[in-house]
């Protein structure tokens, strides 16, 4: 075993998290676990992990179960692509390999919403095989401890990266290899506040030596986050109220929402349904990675008699069946409607 490899897993081993998807080799709940995890923070994946390992706890439950079902279940998560790709992936391990999770490198990352991390990481956590995950923690880890300032956003520094990963990985254990070099990474190797002192690697990190640490790792492209204006329009009577289906491939695809107007500003769109007597809401802002949602919502007290094709008018109290946004759900919980 190289040094590299005892450093870390014996430091894993002494310091890493109770995390639920690590007492189990079962690739579908290792797949669920890595897809939740990809964009959301451990802590706060955990209660979903669980939520949907009792929900789904089989592949083909989670192939036969509706999607509006998984949405509502995912709600909260964002990113609802990865919620509606399970789904689809499901059904088809379901159709094409008899509901039994693909052992095979190759048929795995053929797999809708499978990349190259997940891939890796479901081959050697389920299955010992021997290859190398690289993801926002090891990008980071490894730009420091070998001082590497190519941007990690390139297909060059994607590739570097992914070689020196290869390199280092112990083909006798690769699972435990994996999951410690990320663990040093979330835990120690941190973005903001490294804690060199007590870490494995600092008497062989070439960034810690040349005072580079918080220079690295280098991305080539900074993203700024668009703003956009919504109009959410509610209109109800005593009973109903309407709701629209989100079908564009936008944020929140196959989410349900109140009728919306997007325009350019605040100022009120120049459509027929604002000239109808109503209260607006104050500004709500939601944030999301690379876009910032400012909204208000404007209350109607009745229902128009023409609704266009997508909405639908449903019972007052059965909104919240609704897979539903975050920013909607949480505008519901704080105000009378
Ligand atoms: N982040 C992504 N995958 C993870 C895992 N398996 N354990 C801890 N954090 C993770």
């Amino acid at each position: 075993m190289d040094t590299f490899t005892r450093l870390i897993t014996d430091w894993y081993r002494q310091n890493k998290r109770n995390l639920p998807w690590r007492h189990t080799s079962d690739p579908y709940l290792i797949w669920i676990s890595e897809i939740i995890l990809q964009q959301t923070r451990v802590d706060q994946g955990m209660k979903y992990f669980l939520k949907f390992k009792k929900n789904y706890p089989t592949i083909t439950s989670l192939a036969n179960a509706s999607e509006d079902s998984i949405l509502n279940d995912w709600q909260g998560l964002g990113y609802y692509s990865r919620a509606r790709n399970l789904h689809y992936t499901a059904k088809f391990i379901r159709d094409n390999y008899g509901g039994i999770f693909p052992s095979v490198y190759k048929e795995i990352i053929a797999l809708k919403g499978i990349g190259e991390y997940t891939a890796a990481a479901i081959s050697s956590f389920a299955f010992g095989q021997n290859y190398a995950v690289v993801d926002g923690n090891v990008f980071r880890l490894l730009s420091r401890v070998f001082n590497v300032d190519m941007a990690i956003d390139t297909n060059e520094g994607k590739k570097y990266f992914q070689s020196l990963a290869n390199e280092l990985i112990d083909p006798t254990n690769p699972a435990i290899h994996n999951q410690a070099i990320m663990e040093v990474g979330a835990l120690v190797c941190t973005p903001k506040k490294p804690n060199c002192l007590n870490c494995p690697l600092s008497h062989m990190c070439l960034a810690k030596a040349n005072n580079t640490i918080h220079a690295l790792p280098v991305k080539a492209k900074k993203t700024k986050a668009t703003e956009r204006y919504f109009h959410f329009l509610i209109f109800q009577n005593n009973t109903e109220i309407v709701i629209d289906k989100r079908i564009d491939k936008d944020i929140w695809q196959h989410l349900y929402q109140f009728p919306l107007v997007e325009s350019d500003s605040f100022a009120t769109p120049n459509v027929d349904f604002f000239k109808l007597n109503h209260t607006v809401s104050k500004e709500v802002n939601h944030l999301l990675s690379h876009q910032k949602i400012r909204a208000k919502f404007y209350h109607f007290s009745a229902i128009p008699e023409e609704l266009k094709d997508t909405w639908i008018k449903i019972p007052k109290g059965t909104i919240q069946n609704f897979p539903l946004p975050r920013i909607i759900d949480r505008y519901l919980e704080n105000n009378e409607y």
